[in-house]
C-alpha cells in the first residue's frame, strides 16, 4: 500500500468559492476539524491577498500541531515573505508557491516568454529556500501548458529546492486518462523526478475532479489536493471525502491509502456546509443525505437480505451514525454531556453550558432529540462565541392568506436598551426583516435567503442561512430554532451582529489575482 497524502484546500481554494466568506474564528473551527480529520497538509489562506488571511494563517499555524500548516503565494519576495512572517510558527511550515506555466496564462496574464516564466520560477524557489524546510511549487494551468515545457520548468524548479510538484487542472478541462498520462510523462521526462512528490489537483468543470485525481495516483502521484464537500471556484475543487473513501474501498485495485479519520468525514461535512452556507445536495457521494438511502423495494428487500447487495460504504464508516434517539425534556447535565463526549465533542465549560442551556429552552417545546438535534445545537453554539449586540427577545407574526402580515418584535441593543417595532410585508419573513430592519435603524438588503430541516421528521430543527449587505459589508448569518419564522429571524439578527462584533475585521474578499 503506498501512503497518499492528502492536502487539503477549504479554507484557500474552497474559500474563493462565489458567496462564501468565513471570519477568522470559523476558519480556526474548520481547521481545527481538518485536524481531527487527519489531513498531512493544510493550505490555510493566502497571506499576502490580505491582513485578515495573513492573520488567520498565522493563527491556525500556531495553533494546529498534527499537520503541516501551508499558505500560497505567487512568484513574488513580498508574497514570499508574508508567507513566512505568517507559517514561522507552525510545525513544519511549508510554503506552496505558483506560477501559471500555460501558453495562454504566459501570454495573456503574465505578459512573459517561456523563459522569463521559468527564470521567474526559479527565482521565487530559491528565495524561499533561504526560510522554508518544505517547499511546494505548482504549475497553474499544468493540463494546458505542453508537456515538453512543463519537463524543462520542472527540473529547474527542483534543482532550485522544491520538494513538492503539484500539477494542477486549473481550469477542470482533462479527463483520467489524459491527466494521468501527464503525471506519466513526467516521471520519465524530468531526471531529477524522484527527489520529489508529485501532486494532484483538480477542478471540476466537467465533472472530473476525483476521477482525475484517482487517476494521477494510479499514475504515481503521491498527494492529492481538494476541498471538503468539493467547494471551491465555479463547480469547485475535488472532493477529498470522496476520493478518501473511494481508496478504502476499492484498496485493493488503488493499492494505496489515505491516513484520513474517515469517521471523522461526517462531521467535517456538516461543519463545512454549516459555516460556508454551501447545502449539500441531497444525492451527493458519501455525504449526501441519500448517499445511503434505499428507496425502491426491490434495492430494500435486498439490503434486508443481505446488506453488500446495494451497500458498498457502511454509514459508520464515514461518521454517520444510525442512531436516532437520544435525549429528551428530563434528561440533565450529566447525560448530556456523556452524550456530546460520545458524540465526540471536545467543548469548552462556556461551550458546554451554552448548549446545555440551549437544550433546555428548545426541551420546552420539542420532545425528543436525536443526534443530529444535538449536533445542530452544539455548532450553533460553538460559533455564537456567546456573543451578540443585538438580541432577539420576542417576535410575534400575524398572517392570514386575506389579511396583511404583520411582524411585532422586541429586541435589545448593544447598550441592553429595549427595542419593539412593528412591521408589515408581503409575506411573514419580509415583515419580520422590515420589522427588525427599522429596529436597527439602518438600511439592510436581503442578498440570499435559504431554509433547511436539519434531519427529517415534522419535529425537526430549522436551520435558515442568510446573506445580506449591512452598510455596504457583506455578512452571512445562521439561525436555528423549531420554528421557521423564528429561526428566519435569528440568522437576520446573526448576520448583523457578525458586521458588528467583527466589526474591524471586515474586509472585501481578496482583490489580488492569482
Ligand atoms: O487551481 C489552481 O491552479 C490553483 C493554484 C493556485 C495551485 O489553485
Ligand atoms: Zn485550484
Amino acid at each position: 500500500m503506498r501512503k497518499i497524502n492528502f492536502f487539503d484546500t477549504t479554507l484557500r481554494d474552497g474559500e474563493q468559492s462565489a458567496g462564501v466568506n468565513l471570519n477568522s474564528q470559523e476558519k480556526m473551527e474548520i481547521a481545527k476539524q481538518l485536524e481531527r480529520l487527519g489531513v498531512d497538509i493544510m493550505e490555510a489562506g493566502f497571506p499576502a491577498s490580505s491582513k485578515l488571511d495573513f492573520l488567520s494563517v498565522q493563527n491556525i499555524a500556531r495553533e494546529v500541531r498534527n499537520c503541516s500548516v501551508t499558505g500560497l503565494a505567487r512568484s513574488m519576495k513580498s508574497d514570499i515573505d508574508a508567507a513566512w512572517e505568517a507559517l514561522k510558527e507552525g510545525e513544519e511550515p511549508r510554503l506552496h508557491v505558483f506560477i501559471a506555466t500555460s501558453p495562454i496564462h504566459r501570454l495573456h496574464k503574465l505578459k512573459k516568454t517561456p523563459e522569463q516564466v521559468i527564470q521567474t520560477a526559479v527565482d521565487s524557489v530559491k528565495y524561499a529556500a533561504d526560510f522554508f524546510p518544505i517547499i511546494q511549487w505548482s504549475a497553474e494551468d499544468a493540463c494546458r501548458t505542453e508537456w515538453t515545457f512543463l519537463a524543462e520548468i520542472i527540473e529547474k524548479v527542483i534543482n532550485a529546492g522544491a520538494r513538492v510538484i503539484n500539477l494542477p487542472d486549473t481550469v477542470g478541462y482533462n479527463h483520467p486518462k489524459e491527466y494521468g498520462e501527464m503525471f506519466s510523462y513526467m516521471r520519465e521526462n524530468v531526471p531529477n523526478i524522484d527527489k520529489v512528490i508529485l501532486s494532484a489537483h483538480c477542478h471540476d468543470d466537467l465533472g472530473m475532479a476525483v476521477a482525475n485525481s484517482l487517476s494521477a495516483i494510479e499514475h504515481g502521484a503521491g498527494q492529492i489536493e481538494g476541498t471538503i464537500n468539493g467547494i471551491g471556484e465555479r463547480a469547485g475543487n475535488a472532493a477529498l471525502e470522496e476520493a478518501a473513501v473511494a481508496l478504502n474501498i476499492r484498496s485493493e485495485y488503488y493499492k494505496a491509502s489515505s491516513s484520513l479519520n474517515l469517521n471523522e468525514i461526517k462531521r467535517t461535512s456538516d461543519l463545512v456546509s454549516r459555516l460556508t452556507g454551501m447545502v449539500i445536495p441531497g444525492n451527493k457521494a458519501i455525504v449526501g443525505k441519500n448517499a445511503f438511502a434505499h428507496e425502491s423495494g426491490i434495492h430494500q428487500d435486498g439490503v434486508l437480505k443481505e446488506k453488500t447487495t446495494y451497500e458498498i460504504i457502511s454509514p459508520e464508516l464515514v461518521g454517520v451514525s444510525s442512531n436516532s434517539l437520544v435525549l429528551g425534556k428530563h434528561s440533565g447535565r450529566h447525560a448530556f454531556r456523556n452524550k456530546l463526549e460520545a458524540l465526540g465533542y471536545l467543548l469548552t465549560e462556556d461551550e458546554f453550558h451554552r448548549s446545555f442551556q440551549s437544550f433546555k429552552d428548545l426541551s420546552e417545546k420539542k420532545k425528543e432529540f436525536t443526534d443530529e438535534d444535538l449536533t445542530a445545537i452544539v455548532m450553533e453554539e460553538k460559533l455564537s462565541n456567546g456573543e451578540a449586540a443585538y438580541e432577539l427577545r420576542s417576535l410575534q407574526v400575524q398572517f392570514g392568506t386575506d389579511n396583511i402580515t404583520t411582524a411585532t418584535v422586541s429586541m435589545t441593543d448593544r447598550e441592553k436598551k429595549v427595542l419593539h417595532e412593528a412591521a408589515t410585508g408581503a409575506g411573514s419573513v419580509e415583515a419580520i426583516y422590515n420589522t427588525l430592519e427599522r429596529c436597527i435603524g439602518t438600511e439592510i438588503h436581503l442578498k440570499d435567503y435559504r431554509i433547511q430541516s436539519n434531519r427529517s421528521g415534522r419535529d425537526a430543527f430549522a436551520q435558515v442561512y442568510v446573506k445580506i449587505d449591512f452598510n455596504g459589508v457583506e455578512s452571512s448569518g445562521r439561525g436555528l430554532a423549531q420554528d421557521v419564522l423564528e429561526a428566519s429571524a435569528k440568522a437576520y439578527v446573526n448576520a448583523v451582529n457578525r458586521v458588528l462584533l467583527f466589526d474591524q475585521q471586515q474586509e472585501p474578499k481578496a482583490s489580488v489575482s492569482i
